[in-house]
């Protein structure tokens, strides 16, 4: 094997360090110390209790650890270099979209002029600001086909609330409210959540034996009870949905309207549009889609982009121009109101834009096709390893299955990938989508290159060898790495909160 290039990062090459367990800042705290200083200032101090009813006030002091800003940096600093992360290496975690950020985006959102303005300013004293979100509303109707969008929804889920709600709002103006919404069983779990929280019903509908949702099962269940169906094209075992315009006019001849989970944006970024395929509401995830990291919880932003019909129930205040070309916030007449504290996620959707301005039209197509290639390359590479679930040309992601693996040597889809882990690379989406035995659900994105996808498939080979020749070895794996296989399920189960050094 060559010692010279490690492309997506070898894990011997990684600074991953250590096995001790890292204190807790509690256990870390010590009476007295502390990490910040408050400026004073020449604004007269006033009590808590004027400012704050005194029913909303804590009687007892909260406990909180006291440690000074070496010790707190050097906690973070730590625990970060036991991490895997999107700068560290290859993150193919299929559905997630873990592309690798570029910095310009993070000096767009380090920039004082937005990142410093509160959002409560006045419109006379954030022109930009609202500048900003008016030009990013109408690039992202201009990707997706659209009339009208609202940046609030502060990710994907919050996204496909919003728009079950457009889709409720608009449904009950027109006096049928409607109960039932369709969903393909390989949908992303979010979305049948939504659909309940939405105040819907969820109808299943099967896939077909090539992963796609079969047409006319869809079209038995349509009837005037369907307030609309959501999709994501590609679905996520990473299809083309090829009949997508018969089921947008099916689902339109019975009033209901369609919903695009467009989660997976990046394989048709200016190659087709959701507005062109006849959908009717689109969520975007502009934190996969246009660079922001959002491995551990967030940040996100979930924008919502309509047809004309729906326009008028988008959630408000929204930035818009004036007829003399100034700014200001306007909400919709007929809006379902706010769906997020402020403006939405500002510096997530900041990101977006510049990543979007940089990248240009062109750019934006060159990010889908070379997605759409590297799980196209990785999908026949791996074929004597990994089969495909689906043995044909995919988008974005391919979902490969370790049913074989399983059957042959007992070593399962999760075994494989956390035996990725200590070759360096994180691990892929497993036992998703729920309709593929043992499924490995891999998106390489289109920022790795050709010699990363060559290293990771190796690595897969030799996992794939190991399961033959020492598969209890891959029972057991990760063992390199700072935490090693932990039992998943106790870990949520049995939650141990520790406030203190004496763990009370
Ligand atoms: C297909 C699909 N839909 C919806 C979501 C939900 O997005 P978010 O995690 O931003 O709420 C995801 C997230 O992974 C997804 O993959």
């Amino acid at each position: 094997m060559s010692r010279t290039a490690a492309p997506g990062g070898r894990a011997a090459s990684a600074p991953l360090l250590g096995h001790e367990i890292e204190p807790t800042l509690f256990e870390l705290s010590v009476a007295g110390r502390s990490s910040y200083q408050l400026r004073t200032t020449d604004v007269p101090a006033t009590p808590l209790s004027d400012l704050v009813p005194i029913e909303h006030l804590n009687d007892e002091v909260v406990k909180l650890a006291e440690v000074s800003e070496r010790d707190l940096v050097g906690h973070f600093t730590r625990l970060a270099h036991r991490q895997f992360a999107v700068d560290l290496g290859a993150y193919p975690l299929g559905s997630c979209t873990m592309k690798y950020n570029p910095k310009f985006c993070d000096a767009v959102a380090g920039d004082p002029g937005l990142n410093s303005v509160h959002p409560a300013a006045p419109a006379h004293l954030c022109q930009g600001w609202l500048e900003l979100l008016v030009t990013l509303e109408a690039t992202l109707c201009t990707i997706t086909g659209m009339k009208a969008a609202t940046l609030q929804p502060a990710a994907g889920a919050a996204g496909e609330l919003t728009g079950l709600l457009l889709m409720r709002a608009y449904h009950t103006a027109n006096g049928d409210p409607r109960r039932r919404v369709l969903i393909p069983d390989s949908a992303h779990g979010t979305n049948p959540a939504s659909v309940t929280l939405g105040g819907y019903e969820v109808t299943t509908i099967p896939s077909t034996d090539r992963g796609l949702v079969d047409i006319e099962k869809l079209k038995a269940e349509l009837d005037t009870d369907v307030a609309g169906i959501m999709l994501t094209n590609p679905n996520t075992v990473g299809l083309f949905e090829e009949q997508i315009v018969e089921i947008a006019q099916a689902v339109h001849e019975v009033g209901g309207l369609l919903y695009y989970d467009g989660a997976n944006l990046n394989a048709i970024l200016g190659v087709v549009r959701p507005g062109d395929m006849g959908f009717d509401i689109v969520h975007m995830n502009l934190h996969k889609t246009f660079a922001t990291p959002h491995g551990g919880g967030g940040p996100g932003a979930g924008p919502v982009a309509v047809s004309a019909r729906l326009a008028d129930y988008l959630p408000g205040p929204k930035a818009v121009r004036l007829h003399d070309g100034s700014f200001d916030w306007s909400t919709p007449p007929r809006s379902i109101g706010r769906v997020h504290g402020w403006h939405g996620n500002a510096l997530v959707l900041a990101r977006a834009l510049a990543y979007i301005q940089v990248h240009g039209s062109d750019g934006l197509r060159r990010v889908a096709q070379h997605a759409v290639l590297n799980a196209n390359w990785l999908r026949v590479r791996l074929r004597a390893t990994l089969p495909a679930a689906y043995d044909t040309t995919c988008m974005h992601e391919c979902v490969l299955s370790a049913s074989a693996l399983k059957a042959d040597y007992g070593v399962r889809g999760l075994d494989v990938a956390k035996a990725l882990l200590e070759e360096g690379f994180h691990s892929p989406t497993v036992y998703f989508p729920l309709i593929v035995d043992e499924a490995l659900m891999f998106e390489p994105t289109e920022t790795e290159s050709p010699q990363t996808l060559e290293a990771l498939a190796q690595a897969l080979e030799r996992i794939a060898a190991l399961a033959v020749s020492d598969p209890e070895r891959l029972h057991r794996a990760p063992q390199t790495t700072p935490v090693s296989r932990v039992d998943e399920a106790r870990a949520a189960r049995q939650l141990v909160s520790t406030e203190d050094a004496a763990g009370r």
